[in-house]
């Protein structure tokens, strides 16, 4: 079968916390125009609380499932022309991984521990960081989440030493060819 008639033409930004994908979000939303879901910002807004609250209050199964829906919906309503820029922890469910891979062109932005550290270390907002082991945390989750990282992806990018501009530069490249050469 041509995958260009199953896979709708939308980027999709996964990777680790801190690995660049709201910000890569939003350069390749400016330079092609097409419209961009933060999920995470989503999530915050359509339940009026940062997600550090969400995951105190309610616990991160109640965040997990919340997550999930706005994937489904995501899913639904997105034909083409769209990025979405994901949460860190949206591959941990199988259901999800099968729904990035038909959802469009997954993109997994990969940076090594310390880069990844070194990026989040100042900022509280991420619930599953926010800890005295941070750095032992992210090899701990990075190790656990990298086969279901792969598994989701289409391509995947090593972004150290690269600027935001310069990543979005090498999807655009790549997702041109994806998206005329099935495979
Ligand atoms: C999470 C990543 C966060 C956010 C939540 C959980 C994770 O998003 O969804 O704190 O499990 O990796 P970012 O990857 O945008 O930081």
């Amino acid at each position: 079968m041509n995958q260009t008639e199953v896979i709708p033409k939308n980027i999709v930004l996964i990777g680790f916390m801190g690995s660049g994908k709201s910000t890569v979000g939003r350069e390749l939303h400016q330079r092609l125009g097409y419209s961009l879901t933060d999920m995470d910002q989503l999530i915050e807004e359509t339940m009026g609380k940062k997600i550090t609250e969400i995951f105190k209050e309610e616990g991160e199964t109640a965040f997990r499932d919340f997550e999930t829906l706005q994937l489904i919906e995501i899913a639904k309503q997105t034909e083409s022309r769209h990025i979405v820029s994901t949460g860190g922890g949206i591959v941990i469910r199988p259901e999800n991984r099968k729904l990035l891979r038909n959802l469009g062109y997954v993109v997994w932005l990969h940076a090594p521990g310390d880069v990844i550290y070194e990026r989040t270390a100042r900022n509280k907002d991420r619930p599953l960081l926010n800890l005295p082991n941070a750095r032992e945390r992210i090899d701990t989750l990075m190790a656990e989440r990298e086969p279901w990282y792969c598994e989701a992806a289409h391509l995947k990018i090593d972004t150290a030493g690269l600027d935001s501009k310069e990543i979005a530069t090498g999807i655009l490249e790549s997702a041109r060819y994806f998206f005329t050469h099935p495979i």
